[in-house]
């Protein structure tokens, strides 16, 4: 089993990546050091690993740069002496990369080669560049099947074909010149620290202020739905045990219906919010249907056979008790929540959608 020194986490300050900082000191195997490497976009926040930082000492550093600036990265890289980079940074909302195309390409694409050139030039003290992906790289589904390792690549939004464009240079880095890869495509992934812009945090917050509840077209779209902190114990198991060069896809085998999915969150806000919406009505009265996303993809479904065959992994959450714990965790982080809504998101928010949030 591969063990590491000094962990290079970028976009450790997001969703997932603050998660699996999280994870990784949980982790008894691990003695080294996280260095979080991140530019604080309206998604990052710095706050999301106070605890880590408090907990930590002298195992956690925060550098705050940009993967677009070659010279930072390289730079971050030879201060400490980073034997592994596990590769999280990225626009990451396909919604905003239909209005926004060019600052995934630039983050997306350029981002990962300029860490996997500083990788490079690590030369053999380098272990590992672990690239976090997506399931949204293979495109979309008919009503049957699921997504494997072999599914060709067909991304149809800008922010999947900037992934898809990572991924390639990722395979190509190691097919050229030898870097140690490894690679995960995963499913949407749901519970704290996710930010508002999102399908699960945004009907959360709304439904909790009696604000609509904005559903794309029919609702009928399906996601396969998984508890943040399995993906993060499948990334570190992969990163640990799983060959050089392989690709595993990770996926909760649990496909929802959006309609679904925010009909379950409405009825959890019910049952555990402090009080009623003033009217009395139930929060699935705040659903309303509004344009579909151009280009919507109808269906992702992962089949992560390997994943479980390889390393005996399976999820921990269920959907029932991960939707339930993660609707609580956003009604008892009111400062949280707060803190990422009066950033540069807010503003954002307000130009490109006006009223309909
Ligand atoms: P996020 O938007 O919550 O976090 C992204 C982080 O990257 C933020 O901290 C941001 O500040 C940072 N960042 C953005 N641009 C940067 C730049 N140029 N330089 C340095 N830092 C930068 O995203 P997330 O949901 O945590 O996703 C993390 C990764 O996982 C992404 O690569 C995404 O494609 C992938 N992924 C996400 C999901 C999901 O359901 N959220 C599923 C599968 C894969
Ligand atoms: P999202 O959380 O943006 O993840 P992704 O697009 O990466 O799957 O959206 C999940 C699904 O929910 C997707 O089919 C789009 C839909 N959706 C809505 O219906 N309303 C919304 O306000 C948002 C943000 C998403």
């Amino acid at each position: 089993m591969r063990q590491f020194q000094n962990i290079l986490v970028t976009g450790g300050a997001g969703f997932i990546g603050s998660n699996f900082v999280r994870h990784v000191f949980s982790r008894p195997e691990f003695s080294g050091r996280v260095v979080v490497f991140d530019a604080l976009t309206y998604a990052g926040n710095r706050h999301n690993l106070d605890d880590v930082a408090a907990a930590e000492g002298g195992r956690y550093e925060f550098v705050h740069a940009d993967i677009r600036d070659a010279a930072a990265v390289g730079a971050a890289m030879e201060k400490f002496d980073v034997d592994c980079v596990v590769h999280f940074a990225a626009e990451s909302h396909v919604d905003r990369s239909i209005r926004e195309p060019a600052a995934f390409v630039e983050t997306n694409v350029l981002g990962t080669l300029n860490l996997l050139q500083a990788a490079r030039a690590r030369g053999g003290a380098f272990k590992l560049f672990h690239h976090v992906s997506t399931d949204e790289v293979f495109g979309s589904l008919g009503p049957t099947g699921f997504f494997s390792e072999t599914t060709p690549y067909a991304p149809h939004s800008p922010y999947s074909a900037s992934k898809a464009g990572s991924d390639h240079l990722v395979r190509a880095f190691r097919d050229t010149y030898g870097l140690p890869v490894t690679i995960t495509n995963c499913s949407n992934n749901y519970g704290p620290y996710q930010f508002p812009e999102k399908l699960v945090p945004l009907m959360v917050l709304n439904a909790l202020e009696g604000k609509p509840l904005p559903v794309y077209g029919e609702g009928l779209n399906v996601r396969d739905w998984l508890h943040v902190e399995d993906h993060c114990a499948a990334i570190w198991t992969v990163m640990r045990r799983a060959a050089e060069g392989e690709t595993y896809c990770v996926g909760g085998r649990c496909e929802m219906r959006n309609a679904d999915v925010v009909a379950r969150v409405c009825a959890l806000v019910d049952a555990l919010a402090p009080a009623p919406l003033p009217s009395g009505a139930p929060r699935s009265s705040l659903v309303v249907h509004v344009a579909d996303r151009p280009g919507h993809d109808r269906r992702y479904a992962i089949d992560c056979s390997k994943l479980e065959r390889d390393f005996g992994w399976k999820p921990a959450h269920d959907a029932e008790s991960g939707f339930r714990e993660t609707v609580l965790w956003y009604l008892s982080h009111a400062e949280w929540v707060d803190s990422v809504r009066t950033g540069a998101y807010r503003e954002w928010i307000d130009r490109n959608y006006g009223d309909r949030r």
